[in-house]
């Protein structure tokens, strides 16, 4: 059996995407910015997606920019909002400490600018608290930035109320949203958002493309210098393909969303279930508010790396949320910031589901995971340790 439940990491494309792709490959191979037919062809193609993106998150089309990504959107909204700030003396930025680390690289570079970065607690059930964003907002806050959903333990930011703040307190506001698009309804004028980013690859698009909503008025620098393409904003030879089969994509994905978000959240409540029976283990972010695909738990006396190559061994893919796999031996900020200490925290396992996930997979990871979790723990000295009490159990 071959199990995908790593759909956070990215997700298997679309047939209607590879589709979309192929057939603006052959139909609208011109360059949108060539004067002849061809050219001009693509360019009205790149104005259907660019409708078309916008329309569904209810945003006007000279809103929306394509980008490569997730973390080239985050980049540029945030660099973009900070540099604006600067010039009229305001250099401070509220943040959450769970974000991802295009948000908070980004925001360490300003740091070394002379910003100062303020990172908001979020509390064991992984949610900031919109009155701590609102007590940290002063008249230096250039910039506020909130993900809409985590791409570790799925938790669902307040993003609507910090955004209805900073519009009354006149600060931008930009949210991550890359987790979510798609995964659960996403409208910017309901978040209350100066920027929004998203990317194809998390919803059935291609990799290598996403959006950047920004709200008319809000400032905008370029990242990448050349080309008037993107409005001035971002120079380089439109990649159409990959923003018309993302466009289908996300015409797809956010069709029918409560009929998705019923379904994936059925086999995540089964899966949450059957893994919570497992001794010694916990579920990381808040029960309820979470994006409708996401299991995350911590397991005591266990690896999260051993898991991962366990399960994979028996077709399962899934993913740690510890950052040991990129070289660090440093558990996950998220798992940290919500209270797991280092050794709870490296025994970590995150499935992410989608509608490509069946009543089989859950049963099947429901069976499997038990096994390795006590395989590996009937092996581990921490474990020994555990039981026989020469340390004392945290979960
Ligand atoms: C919350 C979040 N933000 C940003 C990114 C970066 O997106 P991309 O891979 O498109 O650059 C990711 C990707 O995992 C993500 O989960």
């Amino acid at each position: 059996m071959f199990v995908y439940a790593d759909n956070a990491a990215t997700t298997k494309l679309r047939p209607v995407a590879r589709e979309r792709y192929l057939k603006t490959c052959e139909e609208f191979f011109g360059n949108p910015s060539s004067l002849h037919t061809a050219g001009q062809r693509a360019k009205e193609e790149l104005t259907r997606c660019r409708e078309s993106v916008a329309r569904i998150l209810g945003a006007e089309a000279n809103e929306i920019y394509f980008t490569s990504g997730g973390s080239e959107g985050d980049n540029q909204a945030i660099l973009s909002a900070a540099h604006f700030g600067a010039k009229k003396g305001k250099k401070k930025i509220v943040s959450t400490a769970i974000e991802h680390h295009a948000v908070l690289h980004t925001l360490k570079k300003l740091q070394k600018e002379g910003f100062e970065v303020v990172l908001l607690p979020v509390g064991e059930e992984g949610i900031v608290k919109a009155e701590d964003a609102e007590k940290e907002i002063d008249e230096n806050t250039c910039l506020v930035s909130v993900m809409l959903a985590n791409n570790e333990i799925g938790t669902i930011q307040p993003v609507e109320e910090i955004g209805k703040i900073c519009r009354e307190r006149k600060v931008p506001f930009h949210t991550d949203a890359v987790q979510a698009v798609g995964h659960m309804p996403v409208n910017v004028k309901a978040l209350n958002c100066d920027y929004l980013a998203l990317s194809a690859h998390k919803f059935g698009g291609p990799r290598g493309v996403g959006a950047l909503y920004v709200r008319r008025g809000m400032p905008l620098e370029s990242l990448i210098e050349g080309g008037a393409q993107e409005r001035g904003k971002r120079a380089g030879t439109e990649d159409l393909p990959a923003v018309a089969a993302m466009t289908a994509a996300l015409e797809e994905a956010t069709r029918d969303l409560p009929a998705y978000m019923k379904k994936v959240s059925a086999l995540r409540d089964t899966l949450i279930e059957n893994l919570s029976r497992i001794p010694h283990c916990a579920l990381n972010g808040d029960r309820k508010r979470r994006l409708c695909g996401n299991v995350s738990f911590c397991f005591e006396g266990i690896e999260g790396e051993s898991l991962l190559l366990l399960l994979d061994d028996e077709g399962i893919c899934a993913s740690s949320g510890s950052a040991c796999t990129s070289g660090s031996l440093d558990p996950s900020h998220v798992l940290l910031a919500i209270g797991r200490v280092h050794d709870v925290a490296h025994g970590s396992l995150r499935l992410t589901l989608n509608e490509e996930n069946t009543e089989e997979d859950v049963a099947y990871m429901s069976e499997k995971i038990p096994q390795v979790v006590a395989y590996l723990r009937g092996m581990s000295p921490v474990w020994r340790d555990l039981n026989e009490g020469r340390r004392q159990f945290i979960l």
